[in-house]
């Protein structure tokens, strides 16, 4: 039975990654070198030390790593005021105490840099019955000791400990430690959190049910087990849509944008009519597009739909789909074919939007545009017998 709650800070309560990569940049910046935000990902969720000095290295400079950091420090907390909480991220502590859980701030961030954090998401040191910081471990993650000092410090084995982690040295660090893990995909893809041995996957803490005691806890998790012990994804199983990167209109603009450029690629030298389709991740709020491409064998046609569902899995892997547009030249719009619709049920949600729009209307003059929940359009989708919740 999980007992207390292990939360990493950056990534999980705060979207800090982009602040401090900004913060980062700036001061490679000030000091002459020209670094790229990619250098940085293998160091993230591995300590202030490893993520400066690690580019550092790279890059062939030594650094003075507690003036770096001073600066670094001082750029962050400027940048950070600007970050409100991660969506849910109110809402699941204060079930979490309700429920009588035990609660602690595990990062290996420094405390400096924690304060700044809590400040910015109107929380405080008092809201945790723990808070361990870089400055207590000598190892940091994916090493677990972080994870076994902080539930040791609540006197509570790590079995019976959940760490909450978007990133792949903290999910290992936490299985390391022998906790169960939640991952949220604020800053890997499902498919890599998965991987790194998440037991749990969230688009945010805001998908996880409202519990009021330890039993309802175990109960959500253990409800969202699969068969093999893993997350299930997959017909009806996905989670809430949620775009930790944007809200809901700029990525509906984003995703009609999307399809209307797939639709110029469109091969369709016989039927010469174009679609373009256009899909986004509930899990990481990516879009990802298609186009149809007909073939002189007729029915090898690919319509635009599937080709977007399967450019969204081929980079993501398993994934939730949350939205769903279509451009075509029809008015009113074409809905996605019944072919389109039965692939469409293996990732969405009754409630997945579709959005069907005509080419006047993707180019922002006056067309037409009609939305439909997926349900309303597909009511009985096949669904494999072991994929049926
Ligand atoms: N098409 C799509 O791309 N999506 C649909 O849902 C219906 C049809 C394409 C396939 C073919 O290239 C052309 O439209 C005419 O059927």
């Amino acid at each position: 039975m999980i007992e207390g709650i292990l939360f990493d800070m950056d990534g999980v309560l705060i979207d800090s990654e982009p602040v401090i990569l900004h913060a980062a940049m700036t001061y490679f910046e000030r000091i002459g070198v020209t670094v790229q935000s990619e250098d940085f990902t293998p160091f993230i969720g591995a300590g202030d030390k490893r993520f400066l000095c690690g580019v550092a290295e790279k890059y062939g400079v030594s650094i003075d790593f507690e003036e770096a950091r001073e600066t670094l420090f001082s750029l962050y907390a400027t940048y950070a005021m600007d970050r409100g909480p991660l969506e849910g991220v109110h809402r699941f502590i204060s079930n979490a105490r309700k429920a009588g859980l035990k609660l602690a701030l595990a990062t290996s961030a420094a405390r400096t840099k924690a304060e700044i954090n809590l400040r910015a998401i109107g929380l405080t040191e008092s809201d945790f019955d723990c808070m361990v910081t870089g400055e207590s471990i000598k190892r940091n993650k994916p090493n677990p000791d972080i994870y076994q000092l902080a539930s040791l410090s609540m006197g509570l084995p790590p079995q019976e400990c959940l760490v909450i982690e978007d990133a792949i040295n903290g999910i290992r660090a936490g299985k390391q430690a022998g906790c169960s893990v939640c991952a949220v995909a604020t800053t890997f893809s499902v498919s890599e959190l998965v991987d790194a041995g998440a037991d749990y996957v969230l688009s945010s803490l805001d998908a996880f049910e409202d519990f009021n005691s330890i039993e309802e806890l175990g109960m959500i998790l253990s409800a969202s087990k699969g068969k093999d012990d893993r997350v299930v994804y997959g017909a009806n199983k996905i989670l809430e849509a949620s775009s930790p990167l944007r809200g809901e209109q700029a990525l509906l603009d984003l995703a009609i944008e999307q399809a209307y450029e797939a639709r110029k690629n469109a091969y369709t030298p016989y039927s010469k009519y174009k679609v373009g389709a256009a899909v986004v991740s509930s899990a990481t709020g990516r879009v990802y597009s298609g186009c149809n491409v007909e073939n002189s064998s007729y029915g090898a046609t690919i319509c635009a739909e599937r080709n977007a569902i399967l450019n969204a899995i081929t980079n993501e892997g398993t994934i939730g789909i949350s939205l769903l547009v279509v451009v075509s030249e029809d008015v009113p719009p074409a809905p996605p074919c019944a072919q389109c619709l039965q692939v469409l049920a293996e990732f969405s949600r009754k409630d997945t939007a579709v959005h069907l729009v005509d080419v006047a209307y993707a180019e922002g003059r006056k067309g037409s545009h009609v939305a439909y929940r997926f349900e309303e359009l597909l009511p009985h989708p096949f669904i494999f017998p072991t994929m049926r919740s």
